[in-house]
């Protein structure tokens, strides 16, 4: 027979109740911090245990202490978590260091970018209304806002990114959003966010800039007048290229009015897991940022004066047309993605051949890893686009997109070269 275990006072339990008192594992942040302090600091109070790096909850759903609380709760009368796919701690850790960083009021975590995307046309759009779209946005944001949406009779015009009149030209009575992206995948585009959102204000519609590419370290399209930022977290605010992720950053009223409405009918949710990944790399967003752009730029530099590039797109070039605005714009900075077109006849065989030659970049279609990617956008990020809508956003198939990481700039070099010198 097996003997009855005796009750011991088991030893792990010692430190955890000596910690139980939120008192003393909990110190309010103080007011007036900087964007740099907030971005490893701000999240949602610790737990009892007072973990020094955010916690993980992983749960679906969370207990309720009685009836009344949860039907408050419920109601929208009372704060407190509910279920994952609208409420989580960690989800709200990541989007409390988000606003915190684009300096928005509040900020809703999805699943993706594009989910991030799909929530902002879902939570302010209804048939019959219309967005005016720049023509050089990631590609699924064109097919997203002009087939799918079309399909429910939203109605869109999409123009150069950079020719303000054109968005003006475009405005009719229904006209509710205006999309930008800045600056653009893969081409770098530079267009002037004070002034879009003046004119989108004046049309009474809302501007949103998708902010994948600058990030709020260098960038924060809110003080400039956007009202919502679009992310894909998928990209730099991880980082690493571990995770999907995306969000909306936005006044308190529209998340909590436009978006979690939304959110919580049609669960376009970030794990819990997910979401702290995120939050982890946004601890390092800046110093990345400054260090990948630092190579961008020096890369981009070096492609210039080589025979076998016909041009470069980087906003960090004095060669590049918007760049004394993104200079203005991005804290100075250039960003980390470069793109370039290749000489030659046959464009698409060299830029495939320059691709196929690296041995030491990563031939994949994400962007802003440490690890530099190097991709051809005709034929894989804007592959799904027809050759007209292609051509109006100037990709042609002899363009190369490399996203710099944070490996040694000669190496990155000598991996472009084997390519360059043999084609
Ligand atoms: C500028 C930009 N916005 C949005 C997205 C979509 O993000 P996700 O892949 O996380 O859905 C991407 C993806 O490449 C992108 O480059």
């Amino acid at each position: 027979m097996l003997k009855k275990q005796t009750q011991t006072t088991r030893a792990w339990h010692c430190p955890m109740r000596a910690n139980e008192s939120k008192e003393m594992t909990q110190k309010p942040l103080p007011p007036h911090l900087h964007i740099d302090t907030l971005a490893v600091r701000a999240a949602v109070d610790k737990s009892q245990y007072g973990e020094n790096s955010e916690a993980i909850f992983i749960t679906s759903s969370f207990t309720q202490p009685d009836c009344e609380t949860a039907a408050r709760r419920f109601a929208g009368e009372e704060d407190g978590y509910i279920y994952s796919r609208f409420t989580n701690p960690t989800v709200a850790s990541m989007e409390k260091r988000l606003a915190a960083l684009e300096g928005t009021e509040d900020c809703i975590g999805t699943s993706s970018g594009m989910a991030a995307v799909l929530l902002l046309c879902m939570g302010l759009l209804k048939s019959g209304d219309h967005v005016v779209c720049s023509q050089s946005v990631f590609g699924s944001t064109i097919k997203l806002i002009a087939s799918e949406f079309g399909k429910f009779g939203v109605q869109s015009t999409f123009v150069s990114q950079t020719d303000l009149s054109a968005w003006k030209k475009a405005i009719q009575p229904n006209t509710r959003l205006f999309f930008a992206e800045t600056p653009t995948n893969p081409l770098t585009e530079v267009c002037d966010i004070a002034e879009l959102a003046a004119i989108a204000h004046d049309a009474k519609a809302y501007l949103a800039v998708d902010n994948c590419f600058c990030t709020p370290a260098l960038q924060r399209p809110a003080q400039m007048g956007a009202d919502i930022i679009v992310h894909s977290g998928t990209k730099y605010l991880d980082g690493q290229g571990r995770v999907v992720a995306g969000a909306l950053c936005a006044s308190h009223d529209m998340i909590k009015n436009k978006f979690i409405p939304v959110m919580r009918s049609a669960g376009m949710s970030l794990s819990p897991f997910n979401a702290w990944v995120v939050l982890k790399g946004l601890e390092t967003l800046s110093i990345r940022m400054q260090a990948q752009s630092a190579n961008a730029l020096q890369l981009a530099t070096w492609l210039e004066t080589h025979p076998q590039v016909k041009r470069v797109y980087y906003p960090g070039l004095a060669s590049h047309p918007q760049h004394a605005l993104a200079m203005q714009q991005q804290s100075g900075v250039g960003g980390a993605v470069v793109s370039f077109d290749v000489t030659g006849q046959d464009s698409r065989a060299h830029a495939f051949h320059l691709i196929d030659s690296t041995q030491l970049m990563s031939v994949t279609a994400n962007l802003g890893d440490v690890k530099t990617i190097i991709t051809h956008p005709a034929s894989t990020s804007h592959g799904r686009l027809t050759e007209e809508q292609r051509l109006a956003a100037g990709i042609k198939q002899s363009l190369v997109r490399v996203a710099v990481g944070l490996e040694h700039i000669e190496d990155l070099k000598t991996d472009l070269l084997r390519g360059l010198e043999t084609l």
